[in-house]
């Protein structure tokens, strides 16, 4: 089950993000560094410890980076396909996950719902972790932030837009951004904020950080002087039947070279990917050298060694 913020011991799980405090974040991103800067220190380090990955849709880097992240920390990982089929057809969640916890040490599922990842960690009594839900992508975040402060250093009063739909990506960089008190700028349509309760559950957090939150409609305003620009598709794995209708209503939400003209001139260009050249973010921004998205994609790999190490610690 998932421990509350305020705890200051090391939480059993990462479902949402908000389970880390501003200051086991920054040792988390530490770790990650070090990870990243010295591998071989952690060699061995999980040796004999297993991953589960549950993945109800398709997935690259997630995939790729835990398995291969397990791998170079001396343990093993599996791979269980529900992409045919949700995780509760052939047995329940809570079967699954009592199953599993008799073989593995640690479950990262992707998932529709983000009750399934909870039903599935109240009901497994090894870590479980978000590798994105309809919610949140806290492992995306966790990867973004090192690829930040490797460039940045300290990222408080960091200049961040974010630009697109309110979604699981925004909603997971809203959570952690806050936590490191980011000075965070959402421009979305307005039927597509990210979620109220957790803006809420942010501005908290940033207060403690002196962190910032504005929720715009105008993507010029939410770039004007960033220090990185941020876009996600504009349609999530699941709403693909919203997609033509989606693409009219962001049509708007391009970053493209006119809209990252208004960020300052050394401003990043940021993607979780995979990225759909030509509508949320064009071919030549994306492949431009602001674009940091494979540093983004490469620090995956660190940055979740850094969380099974610290989980499993
Ligand atoms: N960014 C990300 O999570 O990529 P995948 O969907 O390929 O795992
Ligand atoms: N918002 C996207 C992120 C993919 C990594 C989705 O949920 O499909």
């Amino acid at each position: 089950m998932a421990v509350a913020s305020v705890a200051t011991t090391t939480p059993r799980d990462l479902i949402t993000g908000a389970e880390l405090t501003p200051a086991q974040l920054h040792s988390l991103l530490q770790l990650a560094a070090e990870v990243k800067a010295h591998p071989e220190r952690f060699r061995g380090a999980l040796s004999r410890k297993f991953l589960a990955l549950l993945f109800e849709k398709p997935s690259l880097r997630t995939r790729v980076s835990f398995e291969i992240g397990m791998q170079s920390l001396g343990g093993g990982s599996v791979f269980l396909d529900y992409s045919a089929a949700r995780m509760s057809e052939r047995e329940t969640v809570k079967d699954l996950a009592r199953n599993l916890e008799r073989w593995v040490n640690v479950i990262d599922a992707r998932t529709y719902l983000q009750s399934t990842i909870e039903e599935l960690a109240a009901n497994a009594a090894i870590p479980v972790i978000n590798g994105l839900s309809d919610r949140y992508h806290p492992c995306q975040i966790l990867a973004d932030f090192q690829t930040l402060e490797e460039r940045f250093g300290n990222l408080r009063g960091f200049k961040l837009a974010f630009v697109g739909d309110g979604n699981n990506v925004c909603h997971s960089l809203l959570l952690a951004g806050a936590r490191l008190g980011v000075n965070l700028k959402i421009a979305t349509p307005a039927g597509f904020r990210p979620d109220p309760a957790i803006v809420a559950e942010a501005r908290l957090a940033a207060k403690e950080t002196k962190g910032r939150i504005e929720l715009l409609t105008e993507p010029a305003e939410a770039v004007s002087g960033a220090q990185a620009v941020y876009t996600d598709v504009w349609a999530s794995m699941g709403q693909e039947n919203e997609a033509a209708e989606r693409e009219k209503i962001f049509t708007g939400y391009q970053v493209n070279d006119a809209l990252m003209a208004l960020a300052l001139p050394d401003a990043v260009f940021m993607h979780c990917l995979p990225a759909h050249r030509g509508l949320e973010v064009t071919e030549a921004v994306l492949e431009s050298p602001r674009s940091i998205v494979y540093d983004q994609a490469e620090n995956r790999m660190h940055a979740q060694k850094a969380l099974l190490l610290t989980l499993l610690a």
